[in-house]
């Protein structure tokens, strides 16, 4: 794949994404998302691989979007663009993807990068980590999720506050809110989170994928709707080999070996 603004590895069943634009805090124009979109697409069809980690600096995840080339932009022309969700870009291909998307985020994570952030499946943080939705101090708002994916995580109050004033979340606050999975030193953030990601890889790809499906069915469904996806899929799950092969292994006291089927 011939990209320049995001860097592509595959390592032991992990597709390990690292957006790469320094010189601008990794903010996401045209180019980055579009060349993003086309990884997350690549390592969804590679069937080697059952998990991404998206990542970015040590002093930033994501900047937000593109300021200096988005301030060209009237409503008429961001319209016709459907900014963010420009023709298959990245935004489409997280919310799409069936592989677990694992962000890992040190520094800030501000505007569309903490967006992006919280598109993954979740986030891993250094705790120099810094989260916020500052849209408001450049006189707009946020425009992938942050106002919707921010108040399911961390709830109204906190969600409300940040996006009307712009204040930050450490990455303290933010474990404390629900915003990430967990804290880890900064100089640990790539290793950690690649160990999380290399053990969700090693898991039965099936059984990962009707998981993934169900907890997103928690924030989007009724609890019942929720619960009966959730009672066909364990169901379902009896159907894989994987399935078998796990429970054969547990009773004969040995590790499993998953075909990922
Ligand atoms: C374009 C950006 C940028 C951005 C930083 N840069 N953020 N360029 N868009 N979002 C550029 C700066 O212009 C500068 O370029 C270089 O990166 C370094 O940034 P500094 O500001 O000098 O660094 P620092 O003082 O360390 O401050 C870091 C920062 C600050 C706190 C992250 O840059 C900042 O506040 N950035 C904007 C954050 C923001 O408002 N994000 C929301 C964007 S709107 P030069 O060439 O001068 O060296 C948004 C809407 C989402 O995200 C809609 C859906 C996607």
């Amino acid at each position: 794949m011939e990209l320049e603004t995001v860097l592509v590895e595959v390592r032991d069943g992990v597709g390990i994404v690292t957006l790469n634009r320094p010189k601008a805090m990794n903010a996401l124009n045209l180019q980055l998302t579009s060349e993003l979109g086309r990884a997350i697409d690549t390592l969804e069809a590679d069937e080697g691989v059952r998990c991404i980690l998206l990542t970015g600096g040590e002093q930033v995840f994501a900047a937000g979007a593109d300021i200096k080339e988005m301030k060209v932009h009237d409503f008429a022309s961001l319209y016709a663009l459907n900014f963010p969700y420009v023709k298959r870009d990245c935004w489409r291909a997280i919310d799409e993807a069936r592989t677990p998307v694992v962000a890992a985020v040190a520094g800030f994570a501000l505007g569309g990068g903490c967006e992006m952030a919280m598109a993954c499946d979740f986030i891993i943080a250094a705790d120099t980590a810094k989260f916020g939705q500052p849209e408001i101090g450049i006189g707009t708002m946020p425009g992938a999720g942050g106002t919707q994916r921010l108040t399911k995580a961390v709830g109204k109050a906190k969600a409300m506050e940040m996006c009307l004033t712009g204040r930050m979340m450490d990455a303290e606050e933010a474990e404390r809110s629900g915003l990430v999975s967990r804290i880890v030193p900064a100089e640990e953030l790539l290793e950690s989170a690649f160990r999380t990601a290399r053990k969700i890889a090693a898991n039965s790809a099936p059984a990962v994928t009707m998981i993934k499906q169900a907890v997103n069915m928690a924030v989007d469904a009724h609890l019942a709707d929720g619960l009966r996806h959730e009672r066909h899929a364990f169901q379902s799950t009896f159907a894989f080999a994987d399935c078998a092969e796990g429970m054969d292994a547990f009773a004969e006291k040995r590790k499993p070996v998953f075909k990922h089927r």
